[in-house]
């Protein structure tokens, strides 16, 4: 067995820092290239394993999972503003909190949220309209998250939260760039001075928490138990029944379930009217598609979704290029070896689906973007498990997946049968990755009704 991954290291001391700051993905490109297992030098406490092989994350994700925790700094740094809720919390609490939430994303509740994700598909094209027919130019990443907002406020939380998109995405926007400033430096103690980014990091948290105690609050005072139950019915029935859920634990679960359930699903989106608009061939496609199924005053509902195979495949190329969450990272609990490489307790793993969906050693032409490659017998299906993973793996699945397919194929298809984007501007799109991965100007666009 070797002895160590190689390393990328740059000569200046932090110099490898300074450029992971400004740019993670590029970082861990450059290290993909020196193999399957690689160490990223950043500083000497902080040392990310980079795995880019396919089956070797299905043993951190799956076979030896196990091994594996969330204790890296990234989740630490997470869990400042999400506490323990279900993407952050280990052990036993995220087996119980995974059982309470569940029964809302089983195949009938989803199937349920048809109606909602219809509805909210109908409000964004009506937007849409009224942007194409003002000939105002419009921003369609930012729409996306005001129908996903609405979307998970209805049927989580059988809220209309649609009002309070501006306010939570620039709230989002701080305190994501709080956490990567926070994760990227190499000050100890650096989160308690008091920067700029900083400040507004701690304001926006201060505002997301109080959004949701909100909730909350107004919930108990109208004493309203929606039937079936929606998230917060669930989660103060279960602490109830088993002896109380603190108030703290019951914010930070509908904090994760707010931001998990919106901003990725979302980003999906943004990008897939982003390269639908950059592609006119897939395009061309996908309205063939949407055109036989749907009629144009309609929006496309649960029904329809079978009939709707390409415009899914253009989803998951979008989330091929773009993975809306762009890398899950992993502490080593309890020694393993990665191929060749042994592992100690107390390093960090990191499985990053960006770089892996665009190896150039698994895919054709990583960089273009082809809807075809997912469809049956296409490409991906002669790829490992691994080498395609936006929703990770193993037991900490997405608990959201098919809620997402199913919204995305919704909202997709409703705009694209009515629809076209003209881009207002036509360069490669610049990307931010902090917790998930967005356009860093948005989609801007001219709206052109078809
Ligand atoms: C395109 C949309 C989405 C993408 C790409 C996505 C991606 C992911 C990924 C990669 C993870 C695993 C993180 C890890 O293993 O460290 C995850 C976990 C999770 N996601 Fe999603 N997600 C999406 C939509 C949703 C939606 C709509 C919801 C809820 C309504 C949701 C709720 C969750 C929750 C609760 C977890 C934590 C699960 C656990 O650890 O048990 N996600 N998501």
């Amino acid at each position: 067995m070797s002895v160590a991954p190689p390393v990328l290291v740059r000569r200046l001391p932090l110099a490898l820092l300074l450029e992971y700051r400004r740019s993670m993905l590029s970082v861990i490109e450059r290290a993909r290239d020196l193999g399957d297992v690689v160490t990223i030098g950043l500083s000497r406490r902080l040392r990310p394993i980079c795995v880019f092989d396919p089956d070797l994350v299905e043993q951190v994700l799956v076979t030896r999972a196990g091994r594996y925790g969330k204790n890296t700094p990234g989740y630490e740094r997470l869990s400042d503003l999400l506490g323990q809720g279900l993407l952050t919390s280990q052990g036993a609490l995220w087996k119980r909190q995974r059982r309470i939430s569940q029964p809302l994303f089983k195949k009938a509740s989803i199937a349920r949220f048809g109606e909602i994700m219809s509805e909210e598909a109908e409000a964004s094209a009506a937007r849409w309209a009224r942007a194409a027919a003002g000939g105002e130019t419009f921003d369609a990443a930012f729409d996306m998250g005001q129908l996903a907002l609405s979307v998970v406020g209805r049927a989580l939380f059988s809220s209309d939260l649609r009002d309070a998109t501006e306010r939570m995405s620039e709230a989002l926007e701080d305190s994501l760039t709080a956490y990567v400033a926070r994760l990227t430096t190499p000050l100890p103690g650096f989160q308690h001075l008091p920067t700029r980014t900083n400040r507004r990091g701690a304001a926006a948290r201060r505002w997301l928490r109080g959004f949701v105690a909100e909730l909350v609050r107004d919930r108990r005072a109208s004493g309203r138990q929606p039937e079936p139950p929606d998230l917060l019915a669930l989660l103060t029935r279960a602490g109830d029944a088993e002896g109380g859920i603190s108030e703290e634990l019951l914010q930070d679960e509908c904090l994760t379930m707010l931001l998990a359930g919106h901003e990725t699903t979302a980003n999906a989106l943004a990008w897939s009217h982003l390269l639908l608009a950059r592609n006119p061939e897939a395009r061309a496609r996908l309205e063939e598609e949407v055109d036989e199924v749907l009629d144009p005053g309609r929006a496309a509902g649960v029904e329809d979704l079978e009939r709707l195979p390409y415009t899914w495949q253009v989803l998951q190329e979008a989330m091929r290029l773009y993975p809306p969450a762009w890398v899950i990272a992993r502490s080593v609990e309890e020694d393993d070896e990665l191929g060749c490489y042994p592992l100690r307790a107390g390093e960090f793993v990191l499985l990053c689906q960006h770089a892996i969906h665009r190896h150039p050693k698994l895919w054709r032409e990583p960089a273009a973007f082809r809807p075809e490659r997912f469809a049956p017998g296409g490409e991906r299906s002669e790829l490992p498990r691994f080498a395609y993973f936006p929703f990770g793996g193993g037991q900490r699945l997405c608990l959201g997946e098919a809620f997402a397919k199913q919204e995305a194929v919704i909202a997709l298809a409703t705009l694209a049968r009515r629809f076209r984007l003209e881009l207002l501007d036509a360069s490669e799109p610049e990307l931010v990755a902090s917790v998930t991965l967005r356009p860093r100007h948005g989609v801007r666009a001219r709206v052109l009704p078809r």
